[in-house]
């Protein structure tokens, strides 16, 4: 059965494919997910073709300051493949139902995207995981109070139940962590409690996410793992420590600590993620 919800996923498929088409541009098989304050990565690469989010049919539009919004076909520096990079996303707390929530990646999953590289700020509540450091998901814990694919299935993507046994992938997280050896920065392992925002938590709340199994709790990334699964693509995700979860850092909380702190270890991250992008597009050959 055909559904009408693919019909919006598709105009925004075809109008990208055909502006690539007429460039005799070729889409990549791989796509990043740049989060909070990191859009500088995209200063690293070499930008073939950019996309205001703005200018693609039913593609929504980020309201969060830094978080501009283009979707990028590049070039890897050392190989010169192409993947995408979307600069900015769109969050659940902005107001956007779940299904626009994960539109872009269902976009990219008709563009010919199998691998999804998710970034995200996170703040820490294992003790390890202070401010600036690294962690890589080895699973995540779905406390948005939604889930995107609820409502009729779409066949044409995926199955009514997909599994989410190693949602992130086994093979994609081994070859990051050679990456970060190689590169001599820490990457921890860990799991990402996602809850919807805007609010930070309360210092209870991460007492209890801390009692649940959570490493470190975000805004993010859970909807977009579950769709990109759900439509057969496999999923790394690394959580840049913004700060320590509620109760565990001693001040308040604020966007502009976030956002400063992530502006502070942006270098690491952007080596790490090109590093990973490299490595990622080379074991896909
Ligand atoms: N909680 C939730 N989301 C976040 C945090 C946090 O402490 N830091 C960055 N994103």
């Amino acid at each position: 059965m055909t559904h009408a919800a693919l019909d919006p996923i598709r105009e925004a498929a075809q109008f990208i494919g055909e502006r690539l088409a007429a460039a005799g541009l070729e889409s990549g098989n791989l796509a990043i997910v740049l989060g909070s304050g990191l859009g500088k990565f995209a200063d690293s690469v070499e930008v073939r073709m950019a996309f205001p989010y703005g200018d693609i049919p039913n593609f929504p539009i980020s309201t969060v300051a830094g978080h501009s919004g283009r979707l990028l076909l590049a070039l890897e520096p050392k190989s010169g493949e192409p993947f995408w990079v979307m600069q900015g996303r769109v969050h659940y707390y902005e107001g956007y139902t779940p299904a626009q929530v994960v539109f872009p990646l269902r976009v990219l999953r008709l563009l010919g995207v199998q691998t999804m590289l998710l970034t995200n700020a996170a703040g820490g509540i294992r003790r390890d995981l202070t401010a600036g450091s690294f962690m890589l998901l080895t699973d995540h814990i779905n406390l948005m109070g939604m889930n995107p694919l609820i409502g009729p299935n779409l066949e044409e993507l995926g199955t009514r139940f997909p599994d989410m046994t190693d949602a992130y992938d086994p093979s994609l997280r081994r070859r990051i962590h050679e990456v970060a050896a190689a590169q001599d920065i820490a990457l921890a392992d860990g799991v990402y409690a996602g809850l919807s925002g805007p609010t930070f938590e309360t210092p209870a709340e991460i007492r209890m996410l801390e009692r649940l199994g959570a490493d470190a709790v975000g805004m993010s990334t859970v909807p977009e793992t579950i769709a990109a699964r759900h439509a057969g693509m496999t999923v790394a995700a690394v959580s840049f420590i913004a700060n320590k979860a509620a109760g565990i850092s001693e001040g308040k909380l604020s966007h502009e600590e976030v956002f400063e702190n992530a502006k502070a270890a942006e270098g690491r991250f952007t080596a790490l993620m090109l590093g990973a992008v490299h490595k990622l597009l080379e074991n896909d050959e």
